[in-house]
C-alpha cells in the first residue's frame, strides 16, 4: 500500500460510502473487530481532515472503537461485495471476524488494523464523540424509520474522527 495525501483521493465518498459501502475496523493485530457501514462523511472540521462514523452502541466494533478511539475506513472493490453484506448481518460476538477467509489483516504504521484487500484506506483518531438524541430530531420520519426497527437498540454513536493518514492499493 501507497501512503497519499488525503485531498488526492478522487473518489466520490457519497457513492463509495452510500452504495459500495466501507467497513469499519477497530483493534490491533492481536484483537480487532470489524463492521459495514454506509452511513458517513467525510470532510473538514477545526482545520483537519474528518471522517464521521455513526456506529451503535450495541455493535462489537463499537466496544473497540470506545476503547481505543481509534478505527480505519476501508474500501473494496465490487467483487468484495459479498463479504460487505457478510460483515454488516453477522456480529463478531457470536464468531471470531479475525479468522474471516478473503480479508487479510494488515497493520498500519500507527497500529491500526485494515486489509490487504482493500483499495483504499483511511486511518482515523477520534477527536469527539456523542450519542444521537431522540429529541434533537427535527425530521421525525427519519427518527421513526431507523429507530424502529431494533426494539431496546439504542441511537447511533457519533465519532468525528481526524484522518490521521489514507493509503491507496494500487
Ligand atoms: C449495508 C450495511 C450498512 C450498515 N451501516 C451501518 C452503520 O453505518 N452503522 C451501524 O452502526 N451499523 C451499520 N450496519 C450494521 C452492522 O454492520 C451490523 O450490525 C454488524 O453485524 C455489526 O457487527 P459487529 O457486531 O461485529 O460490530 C450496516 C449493515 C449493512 C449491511
Amino acid at each position: 500500500m501507497k501512503e497519499i495525501n488525503p485531498i488526492e483521493i478522487k473518489d466520490n465518498f457519497i457513492k463509495l460510502i452510500s452504495s459500495d459501502w466501507m467497513l469499519i475496523a477497530a483493534g490491533d493485530e492481536t484483537k480487532y473487530n470489524m463492521m459495514t457501514a454506509s452511513w458517513g462523511g467525510i470532510g473538514e472540521l477545526w482545520g483537519k481532515h474528518v471522517a464521521t462514523a455513526y456506529v451503535r452502541p450495541e455493535r462489537y466494533t463499537d466496544q473497540f472503537i470506545a476503547a481505543t478511539h481509534r478505527f480505519t475506513l476501508s474500501f473494496f472493490t465490487s467483487d468484495m461485495k459479498k463479504m460487505l453484506g457478510v460483515m454488516g448481518k453477522e456480529s463478531g460476538r457470536n464468531f471470531d471476524k479475525m479468522k474471516f477467509e478473503g480479508l487479510t489483516a494488515k497493520t498500519l504504521p500507527t497500529g491500526q488494523v485494515t486489509f490487504e484487500e482493500a483499495r483504499l484506506v483511511l486511518d482515523c483518531k477520534v477527536l469527539y464523540v456523542d450519542e444521537l438524541q431522540a429529541d434533537k430530531f427535527l425530521d421525525e420520519e427519519s427518527l421513526a424509520k431507523w429507530y424502529n426497527d431494533e426494539p431496546g437498540g439504542s441511537l447511533h454513536n457519533i465519532y468525528i474522527a481526524e484522518i490521521v493518514g489514507a493509503w491507496i492499493n494500487e
